[in-house]
Protein backbone atom coordinates (compact mmCIF):
# COMPACT_ATOMS: atom_id res chain seq x y z
CA UNK A 1 0.00 0.00 0.00
CA UNK A 2 1.16 3.75 -0.68
CA UNK A 3 2.31 6.01 2.43
CA UNK A 4 -0.02 8.26 3.48
CA UNK A 5 2.35 11.62 3.03
CA UNK A 6 0.73 13.10 6.18
CA UNK A 7 2.73 14.67 9.10
CA UNK A 8 3.97 11.78 10.80
CA UNK A 9 5.29 10.60 7.54
CA UNK A 10 7.70 13.72 7.30
CA UNK A 11 8.28 13.40 10.75
CA UNK A 12 9.55 10.27 10.15
CA UNK A 13 11.71 10.67 7.51
CA UNK A 14 13.20 13.47 9.55
CA UNK A 15 14.16 11.85 11.99
CA UNK A 16 13.98 8.11 11.20
CA UNK A 17 17.17 5.74 10.83
CA UNK A 18 19.16 5.82 7.79
CA UNK A 19 20.89 9.13 5.92
CA UNK A 20 18.08 10.00 3.83
CA UNK A 21 17.52 13.05 5.84
CA UNK A 22 20.88 13.91 6.28
CA UNK A 23 21.49 13.28 2.33
CA UNK A 24 18.33 15.72 1.83
CA UNK A 25 19.95 18.35 4.48
CA UNK A 26 23.48 17.90 2.28
CA UNK A 27 22.14 18.52 -0.89
CA UNK A 28 23.04 21.92 -2.82
CA UNK A 29 20.83 24.16 -4.20
CA UNK A 30 18.20 22.90 -6.94
CA UNK A 31 19.93 23.58 -10.41
CA UNK A 32 16.93 24.22 -11.85
CA UNK A 33 15.86 26.51 -8.93
CA UNK A 34 19.26 28.56 -9.36
CA UNK A 35 18.62 28.79 -13.59
CA UNK A 36 14.83 30.20 -13.27
CA UNK A 37 15.37 32.42 -10.52
CA UNK A 38 19.26 34.28 -11.50
CA UNK A 39 17.22 36.43 -14.14
CA UNK A 40 14.85 38.03 -11.41
CA UNK A 41 15.02 40.85 -9.05
CA UNK A 42 14.94 39.45 -5.59
CA UNK A 43 11.91 40.65 -3.71
CA UNK A 44 9.98 37.73 -1.06
CA UNK A 45 9.77 34.07 -1.82
CA UNK A 46 7.90 31.04 -0.42
CA UNK A 47 9.61 27.72 -0.38
CA UNK A 48 7.06 25.33 0.11
CA UNK A 49 7.62 22.16 1.36
CA UNK A 50 11.58 23.40 2.09
CA UNK A 51 13.11 20.57 3.85
CA UNK A 52 16.50 21.42 5.74
CA UNK A 53 16.82 24.56 3.33
CA UNK A 54 18.82 23.99 0.91
CA UNK A 55 16.44 26.12 -1.60
CA UNK A 56 15.44 28.67 0.77
CA UNK A 57 18.99 29.43 1.99
CA UNK A 58 20.44 29.68 -1.80
CA UNK A 59 17.52 32.16 -2.39
CA UNK A 60 18.55 34.01 0.81
CA UNK A 61 21.90 34.24 -0.31
CA UNK A 62 20.78 36.17 -3.47
CA UNK A 63 18.94 39.12 -1.44
CA UNK A 64 15.74 37.28 -1.49
CA UNK A 65 13.64 37.66 1.92
CA UNK A 66 12.31 34.07 2.04
CA UNK A 67 10.06 31.88 3.86
CA UNK A 68 10.60 28.73 4.41
CA UNK A 69 7.71 26.48 5.12
CA UNK A 70 7.25 22.69 6.18
CA UNK A 71 5.25 20.42 7.86
CA UNK A 72 8.09 18.64 10.10
CA UNK A 73 9.36 21.00 12.80
CA UNK A 74 12.41 17.99 12.31
CA UNK A 75 13.66 19.52 8.96
CA UNK A 76 12.83 23.23 10.09
CA UNK A 77 15.51 23.12 12.94
CA UNK A 78 17.92 21.44 10.88
CA UNK A 79 17.26 24.56 8.44
CA UNK A 80 17.43 26.75 11.11
CA UNK A 81 20.67 25.91 12.33
CA UNK A 82 22.50 26.22 8.83
CA UNK A 83 20.83 29.61 7.93
CA UNK A 84 22.48 30.55 11.76
CA UNK A 85 25.94 28.88 10.44
CA UNK A 86 25.74 30.99 7.38
CA UNK A 87 24.60 34.85 8.85
CA UNK A 88 21.24 34.16 6.97
CA UNK A 89 18.58 34.43 10.17
CA UNK A 90 17.70 37.38 9.41
CA UNK A 91 16.85 36.73 5.45
CA UNK A 92 14.76 33.87 6.36
CA UNK A 93 11.27 32.82 8.51
CA UNK A 94 10.95 29.20 9.14
CA UNK A 95 7.00 28.28 8.94
CA UNK A 96 5.90 24.84 10.76
CA UNK A 97 2.87 24.16 8.64
CA UNK A 98 1.05 21.77 7.00
CA UNK A 99 0.43 23.80 3.62
CA UNK A 100 -2.58 21.77 2.47
CA UNK A 101 -4.48 23.64 4.92
CA UNK A 102 -2.20 26.70 5.44
CA UNK A 103 -2.89 30.40 4.07
CA UNK A 104 -0.29 33.04 3.92
CA UNK A 105 -0.45 36.24 5.52
CA UNK A 106 0.57 37.96 2.26
CA UNK A 107 1.36 36.98 -1.40
CA UNK A 108 4.86 36.41 -2.72
CA UNK A 109 6.93 37.66 -5.46
CA UNK A 110 8.17 33.86 -5.97
CA UNK A 111 6.51 30.77 -4.76
CA UNK A 112 8.52 27.86 -5.43
CA UNK A 113 8.52 23.97 -4.43
CA UNK A 114 10.77 21.17 -4.76
CA UNK A 115 9.66 17.82 -4.44
CA UNK A 116 7.25 18.21 -1.86
CA UNK A 117 4.62 15.97 -1.89
CA UNK A 118 1.56 16.47 0.62
CA UNK A 119 -1.10 14.23 1.40
CA UNK A 120 -3.75 15.74 -0.80
CA UNK A 121 -3.50 15.56 -4.51
CA UNK A 122 0.14 17.10 -6.45
CA UNK A 123 -2.17 19.13 -8.64
CA UNK A 124 -4.09 20.38 -6.20
CA UNK A 125 -0.93 21.20 -4.21
CA UNK A 126 -0.13 23.15 -7.21
CA UNK A 127 -3.32 25.09 -7.37
CA UNK A 128 -3.00 26.20 -3.80
CA UNK A 129 0.70 27.19 -4.70
CA UNK A 130 0.08 29.45 -7.64
CA UNK A 131 -2.82 31.25 -5.14
CA UNK A 132 0.06 32.63 -3.00
CA UNK A 133 1.93 34.39 -5.79
CA UNK A 134 1.66 38.30 -6.23
CA UNK A 135 0.29 39.69 -9.49
CA UNK A 136 3.41 39.89 -11.88
CA UNK A 137 5.38 37.32 -9.48
CA UNK A 138 6.80 33.96 -10.35
CA UNK A 139 5.68 30.45 -9.40
CA UNK A 140 8.32 27.49 -10.25
CA UNK A 141 7.98 24.00 -9.42
CA UNK A 142 10.10 21.17 -9.71
CA UNK A 143 8.11 17.91 -9.37
CA UNK A 144 8.44 14.41 -9.73
CA UNK A 145 8.09 12.84 -13.56
CA UNK A 146 5.26 10.45 -13.32
CA UNK A 147 6.17 6.95 -13.87
CA UNK A 148 4.49 4.33 -16.17
CA UNK A 149 4.72 2.25 -13.81
CA UNK A 150 2.31 4.17 -11.57
CA UNK A 151 -0.88 3.83 -13.81
CA UNK A 152 -2.80 7.24 -15.06
CA UNK A 153 -3.47 10.73 -14.15
CA UNK A 154 -1.31 11.29 -11.50
CA UNK A 155 0.12 8.24 -11.22
CA UNK A 156 -2.32 6.53 -8.67
CA UNK A 157 -0.09 2.87 -9.29
CA UNK A 158 1.83 1.26 -6.86
CA UNK A 159 5.49 2.35 -6.77
CA UNK A 160 6.82 2.65 -3.43
CA UNK A 161 10.26 4.04 -4.39
CA UNK A 162 10.19 7.29 -2.64
CA UNK A 163 12.11 10.75 -3.29
CA UNK A 164 13.16 12.79 -6.19
CA UNK A 165 16.58 10.61 -6.05
CA UNK A 166 18.49 7.94 -3.46
CA UNK A 167 19.57 10.92 -1.46
CA UNK A 168 16.24 11.90 -0.66
CA UNK A 169 14.09 9.08 -0.63
CA UNK A 170 16.07 5.34 -2.11
CA UNK A 171 14.32 5.42 -5.17
CA UNK A 172 14.71 6.90 -8.54
CA UNK A 173 11.07 6.89 -9.67
CA UNK A 174 8.91 8.90 -8.16
CA UNK A 175 6.67 7.99 -4.86
CA UNK A 176 3.22 6.52 -5.66
CA UNK A 177 0.72 9.47 -6.29
CA UNK A 178 3.23 12.34 -6.36
CA UNK A 179 4.30 12.31 -10.21
CA UNK A 180 3.05 14.93 -12.63
CA UNK A 181 3.93 15.39 -16.34
CA UNK A 182 4.78 19.37 -17.63
CA UNK A 183 1.12 19.27 -19.90
CA UNK A 184 -0.90 18.51 -16.44
CA UNK A 185 0.62 20.79 -14.10
CA UNK A 186 0.83 23.60 -17.25
CA UNK A 187 -2.73 22.88 -18.47
CA UNK A 188 -4.10 24.06 -14.76
CA UNK A 189 -2.29 27.16 -14.62
CA UNK A 190 -3.30 28.10 -18.20
CA UNK A 191 -6.84 27.60 -17.40
CA UNK A 192 -6.31 29.97 -14.75
CA UNK A 193 -4.38 32.49 -17.43
CA UNK A 194 -1.06 31.85 -16.12
CA UNK A 195 1.83 32.40 -18.59
CA UNK A 196 3.78 29.93 -18.92
CA UNK A 197 7.74 30.77 -19.37
CA UNK A 198 9.03 27.16 -19.57
CA UNK A 199 7.98 24.19 -19.13
CA UNK A 200 9.86 20.75 -19.00
CA UNK A 201 10.28 17.18 -18.36
CA UNK A 202 14.16 16.53 -18.05
CA UNK A 203 16.41 14.24 -16.20
CA UNK A 204 20.14 14.62 -14.34
CA UNK A 205 22.21 12.53 -12.43
CA UNK A 206 22.71 12.71 -8.86
CA UNK A 207 24.95 11.46 -6.19
CA UNK A 208 22.71 8.42 -4.87
CA UNK A 209 23.47 7.20 -1.50
CA UNK A 210 26.03 4.67 -2.37
CA UNK A 211 28.66 5.27 -5.12
CA UNK A 212 27.12 5.22 -8.31
CA UNK A 213 24.90 8.11 -9.22
CA UNK A 214 21.02 7.90 -9.95
CA UNK A 215 18.89 9.69 -13.13
CA UNK A 216 16.32 11.89 -11.36
CA UNK A 217 13.11 12.48 -13.59
CA UNK A 218 12.08 16.22 -13.25
CA UNK A 219 9.16 18.68 -14.09
CA UNK A 220 9.92 22.03 -14.10
CA UNK A 221 7.75 24.43 -14.88
CA UNK A 222 7.88 28.23 -14.49
CA UNK A 223 4.84 31.16 -14.78
CA UNK A 224 4.21 34.13 -13.87
CA UNK A 225 0.99 35.42 -12.92
CA UNK A 226 -0.13 38.45 -15.17
CA UNK A 227 -0.07 41.82 -13.53
C1 LIG B 1 11.19 15.04 -0.62
S1 LIG B 1 11.23 16.31 0.61
C2 LIG B 1 12.04 17.63 -0.31
C3 LIG B 1 12.62 18.69 0.59
C4 LIG B 1 13.32 19.83 -0.15
N1 LIG B 1 12.36 20.63 -0.90
C5 LIG B 1 14.41 19.31 -1.04
O1 LIG B 1 14.27 19.34 -2.27
O2 LIG B 1 15.42 18.86 -0.50
C6 LIG B 1 9.55 16.91 0.68
C7 LIG B 1 9.31 17.94 1.77
O3 LIG B 1 7.96 18.38 1.70
C8 LIG B 1 7.47 18.51 3.03
N2 LIG B 1 6.00 18.39 3.01
C9 LIG B 1 5.28 17.32 2.62
N3 LIG B 1 3.96 17.57 2.77
C10 LIG B 1 3.85 18.82 3.24
C11 LIG B 1 2.75 19.64 3.60
N4 LIG B 1 1.48 19.20 3.51
N5 LIG B 1 2.98 20.88 4.05
C12 LIG B 1 4.26 21.33 4.16
N6 LIG B 1 5.35 20.60 3.84
C13 LIG B 1 5.15 19.36 3.39
C14 LIG B 1 8.15 17.37 3.78
O4 LIG B 1 8.17 17.54 5.17
C15 LIG B 1 9.54 17.39 3.17
O5 LIG B 1 10.42 18.21 3.89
Amino acid sequence: MAPEFDRAYWGDVWTGAGDRAAAMAASPPNPHLIRAVTPLDPGTALEAGCGAGSEALWLASQGWQVTGADIAAEALAIAARRAAERGLSDRVSWVEADLSGWEPPARYDLVTTHYAHPSIPQLDFYDRLARWVAPGGTLFIVGHLHHEEQGHGQGQGHHQGHGHHQGHGGGAHPPAGAGVTAATVTARLEAQGWEIGFAEETSRAMPGRGVVPVTVHDVVVKAVRRP
